[in-house]
């Protein structure tokens, strides 16, 4: 499974990165306006930190306007993959970007209909919102797996990227269904790494080794 950081705050995804298991970053306009900077700044530290998809999204609602955005876009980095949200202009704009040969990831995901129309669209990833399905009282989870069925059953090469997680347990049940990428917020990443017991171990090994007579360290 890959794991991408999703979060715009370049200090998070350097230090993520320094973990040595980031393979990706998606942003969206909140994330980036959370930040304060400027776009252009964040998103040329961005590349240079993370060597791998950096998913970068547009803000039109007609295809023409997405297709002017993702070619400005596009031109960052070659790192860099298209977000365009899941509506009728998205898909057109989707399968043009995909014809030229330029990689995008369908958001804003809600159903598993959506990702159906986003493959045949040809998009390289689909971004499920789980977080935002459980808020609404839905079972965030259920989306992954029906995708996963359906692109199993027709060898679509679009790859799920699980998103809207908000703690470790999105991540585990994304992970055992087979969602392909999971976007974490740096907090929940760092949830991840955390064990009491590691902590209690560690300390009570750490205490153990004083006594240790002639230590070579
Ligand atoms: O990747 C999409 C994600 O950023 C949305 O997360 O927590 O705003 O629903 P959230």
């Amino acid at each position: 499974m890959e794991i991408f950081i999703d979060t715009a705050d370049v200090e998070e995804i350097r230090r993520a990165n320094e973990l040595g298991i980031i393979d990706g970053v998606t942003t969206n306009p909140s994330l980036v306006a959370k930040t304060g900077r400027s776009f252009q700044e964040v998103v040329e530290e961005i590349v240079q930190i993370v060597d791998g998809p950096i998913s970068l999204e547009t803000v039109s609602t007609d295809a023409e306007g997405m297709l002017k955005e993702a070619h400005q876009l596009a031109e960052i980095h070659p790192n860099v993959v298209i977000k365009i949200p899941m509506i009728e202009e998205g898909l057109k704009a989707v399968r043009t970007l995909t014809d030229e040969g330029i990689k995008t990831n369908v958001t804003l995901m809600f159903s598993a209909n959506q990702a159906l129309l986003a493959a045949k669209a040809g998009a390289s990833y689909v971004s499920p919102f789980l977080g935002r399905l459980d808020d609404i009282g839905h079972t965030g989870m259920e989306i992954i797996h029906e995708i996963r069925t359906i692109y199993d059953n027709y060898g679509f090469p679009t790859k799920i990227l699980a998103a809207s997680l908000r703690h470790p347990i999105h991540v585990k049940e994304a992970a055992m269904i087979g969602a392909d990428v999971a976007t974490i917020p740096y907090k929940a990443l760092m949830q991840m790494v955390k064990h009491s017991l590691t902590d209690v171990g560690l300390a009570k090994f750490l205490a153990d080794w004083e006594k240790v007579p002639n230590k070579p360290f």
